[in-house]
């Protein structure tokens, strides 16, 4: 019996720490969609003895064995629900994790996720577009990273290492325990973190699109505009995390993409929710494949989530009020366009235009459609 069986065994039978090393390093040794039949089982013993945050973890472990597996679970987003709602500080884990990996792979080519390693200036390229993204959320936060000299490798090192000694033990456990790769490239950490980073984004343009169509229905212009300008930057803030997913060899996309069928970010509620309140979706696309892979947000819809689109048309304002709030809508709807744009144009490369995606539409085709329709009428 393998180790990592006989201590989850040992801890169904009698209890005490729970043996996430062994299990959260197994899972890596074979990744996900390969993990050993009698791991398996041992686990899904081992869950109704489970508490809850330990449940909810043992749930993304087991998700294929389940039929469950999806994008929420592929991504480990019930793990990272409770962190959301910090969205700076969420962002400042994940991609100093992100860099902390990259790291250590350039040090280590033989360890984690050993199967095509970066070479040293894959690195370089990936750490420099990591600390674009970082940089301004540290700055927010007031985190002062000593940096000993130059060079980007200093610097993400000195970021990854104030960002250790601030960790709390549920932080450090949370960021073990939410990156579950399918297979073994090296690649597919990057690219989870960087779907994690940019729901982090998306549930954070919500509560300003929220905020925004509220202040209009109040009549509070300068709030509208003040939430619509915040998520525009927002936007674009993150945008260097294209940068980082482009550099994803396509060879290395495509041997995990293998695993990875079912699990599409078409199924993300938050983009799905940031979309419907901004405008309310036409009959057609609510009625397609973006909004059946979200039930709840369709629902929502129906039953009336209140949009900017619709307050902005609503609202009583002064003229220089409407102009004012146009000008942030449309700084936001620009925002979105750039970002519907480039995550096309990855698809095309990585994909090809004719291949399928893993959410079951026709792929780059899908897209280019749906980043024609507007963000507000
Ligand atoms: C290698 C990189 C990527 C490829 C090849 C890719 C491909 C696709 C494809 C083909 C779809 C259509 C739905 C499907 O059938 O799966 C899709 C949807 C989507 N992707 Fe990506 N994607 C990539 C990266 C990303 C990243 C980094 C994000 C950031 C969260 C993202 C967010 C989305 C969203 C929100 C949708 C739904 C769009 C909608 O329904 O209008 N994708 N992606």
């Amino acid at each position: 019996m393998n180790a990592e069986v006989a201590a989850v065994r040992a801890w169904t039978a009698s209890g005490g720490e729970f043996p996430y090393a062994e299990v959260l390093c197994a899972y890596r040794r074979w990744g996900k969609a390969l993990v050993p039949i009698d791991l398996l089982d041992a686990l899904s013993e081992a869950r109704p003895h489970a508490t809850a945050g330990l449940r909810t973890l043992l749930d993304v472990l087991l998700d294929k064995r389940d039929g469950t597996y999806d994008y929420r679970s592929y991504l480990a987003l019930p793990l990272l629900a409770p962190h959301l709602a910090d969205r700076d500080l969420l962002t400042v884990l994940l991609v100093a994790d992100l860099m902390r990996f990259e790291l250590a792979a350039a040090d280590d080519p033989a360890g984690p996720l050993p199967v095509m390693p970066p070479d040293d200036g894959l690195v370089d390229k990936r750490l420099r577009h990591g600390l674009r993204v970082i940089r301004p959320v540290l700055d927010r936060l007031g985190w002062a990273v000593p940096v000993a000299g130059p060079g980007v490798r200093v610097e993400a090192r000195a970021v990854w290492a104030t960002t250790e000694s601030a960790l709390s033990d549920g932080q450090r456990l949370m960021l073990r325990c939410t990156v579950l790769p399918v297979d073994v490239v090296h690649d597919e950490y990057l690219f989870i973190r960087v779907l994690q980073t940019f729901e982090a984004a998306f549930a954070a343009l919500v509560r300003d699109l929220e905020r925004a169509a509220g202040a209009l229905t109040d009549g509070a212009v300068c709030a509208a505009v003040n939430a619509l300008r915040h998520a525009a930057a927002l936007l674009r803030e993150v945008s260097p995390l294209w940068s980082v997913v482009a550099t994803m060899r396509v060879d290395a996309f495509r041997r995990f993409r293998q695993w990875t069928e079912g699990a599409s970010a078409i199924q993300s509620r938050h983009y799905k929710l940031m979309e419907s309140l901004a405008r309310r979706p036409d009959v057609a696309r609510l009625g397609s494949a973006a909004y059946d892979h979200v039930p709840e947000i369709r629902e929502l819809v129906l039953t009336g989530l209140p949009s900017v689109d619709a307050a902005y048309r609503t609202a009583t304002l002064p003229p220089e009020g409407r102009a004012a709030a146009g000008a942030a809508m449309a700084d936001f709807a620009a925002a979105v366009d750039v970002w519907r744009r480039t995550h096309h144009r990855l698809a095309v490369r990585m994909l090809g235009a004719a291949t399928g995606g893993t959410g079951y539409t026709g792929g780059a085709s899908y897209l280019a459609e749906a980043r024609e329709i507007p963000v507000f009428s």
